[in-house]
């Protein structure tokens, strides 16, 4: 995708042999590039979100492993920095993906080349979430066009950032929204703010504004206001892990979300890549372990100020504590359907198993 005009990724590989990722945190108000030269540099840009999403996490921590090995390809070292890369975020099942597959793919393979090949499979992977993203963006554009002929202009709601700043291009939940725009169908887009950290606000609003996609940014309550009023034709958001019978974790508020669509014949779709289905487990809420992150991003909002400086300000009693959980989980019951790169799956066991027999 492009910043004022200028194509980017959010993860690249540097002739110097270092990784170039985008700093999210500093996002919208500076486009900053960074440079991952090893193992804790990958590891501390994702426990930081400087790299954030489910997919780009992975891919990023495929990468810190390519980095790790240089260092050090045997065993020991090659499990040691998967654990270290595997500590960073436990919600999203993409980082446990990515090293699982590195991990079968490098161990069979003599301590001489595994740094090189760690390299080229990094490479490769980024290479497929591109594609994979980009197949999300077809199928879920079937679904926008049979609402266009229906109403003419399609009022989509999307809760946190599942854009390409979230994946290494076109992004899950957006894609579609991207590829309708670009066939020159009538689009609005409400975006939910997202708190804690904004990742609506800042980064789903950063790029829709850049490719030109009529959007606005909503407090995450008004979601079902919008909904109530017949404003909402569709929801669209991503997914950290989805579970083999279709429950689905992603960013805190999506289940109120899902409920609100559900009370109100919304549909509610899921952009799902296959690297974020888990298919080891079942019951979403038992079995996924939500993160629970530092208090300082709930009672504390960082921003510009109006002369362009960042700034980080309280708002709440300095006596006051705060929780903090990532995600939540939404019920399969509450899903109309997974965009994945196989096409619209079902948010059902037989469903994701019959779309996907070769994960068993
Ligand atoms: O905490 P974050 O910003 O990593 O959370 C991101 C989300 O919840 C996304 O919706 C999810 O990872 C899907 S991204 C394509």
């Amino acid at each position: 995708m492009r910043i004022d005009g200028t194509p980017w990724r959010t993860i690249w590989p540097q002739p110097d042999g270092t990784v170039g990722i985008l700093d999210q945190t500093v996002l919208p108000h500076r486009v900053v590039s960074l440079r991952l030269a090893g193992l804790l540099d990958a590891a501390r840009a994702i426990a930081d979100m400087q790299v954030r999403g489910a997919p780009l996490i992975g891919v990023t921590a495929a990468y810190g492993l390519a980095l790790a090995l240089r260092t050090g390809a045997d065993d020991a070292s090659l499990d040691h920095a998967i654990a270290t890369l595997a500590a960073t975020r436990p919600t999203a099942v993409n980082l446990r993906w990515a090293l699982g597959r590195m991990r079968d793919q490098l161990l069979p393979l003599a301590l001489s080349v595994r740094a090189d090949a760690a390299w080229a499979l990094a490479g490769a992977m980024a290479e497929e979430d591109v594609a994979v993203c980009s197949a999300i963006g077809d199928h879920g554009l079937a679904l926008i066009e049979e609402i266009a002929h229906k109403k003419g202009r399609v009022n989509i709601l999307t809760h946190c950032n599942a854009g390409w700043l979230a994946t290494v291009d076109w992004g899950t939940a957006t894609a579609p929204i991207y590829k309708a725009h670009d066939k020159g169908l009538d689009l609005h887009v409400l975006v939910d703010e997202t708190r804690p950290r904004n990742q609506g606000a800042a980064l789903t609003a950063f790029e829709l504004g850049q490719h030109g996609v009529p959007h606005a940014v909503i407090v995450d309550n008004a979601g079902g206001h919008y909904m109530q009023r017949g404003e909402v034709d569709l929801v669209m958001v991503g997914t950290d892990r989805t579970t083999r019978q279709g429950d689905v974790c992603n960013k805190i508020g999506t289940y109120l979300k899902a409920l609100a669509a559900h009370d109100n014949g919304v549909p509610f779709y899921v952009a799902a890549p296959s690297s974020s289905i888990d298919f080891a487990l079942r019951d979403g809420l038992a079995e996924i372990p939500i993160e629970e992150r530092h208090a300082q991003e709930v009672t504390h909002l960082t921003g510009a100020t109006s002369e362009g400086t960042l700034a980080t300000i309280r708002v709440t009693p300095a006596g006051s504590g705060a929780r903090n959980p990532a995600f939540d989980v939404t019920p399969a019951r509450l899903v109309s359907g997974l965009i994945t790169e196989r096409g619209l799956v079902g948010a059902n066991e037989a469903a994701l198993l019959s779309a996907f027999p070769d994960r068993l």
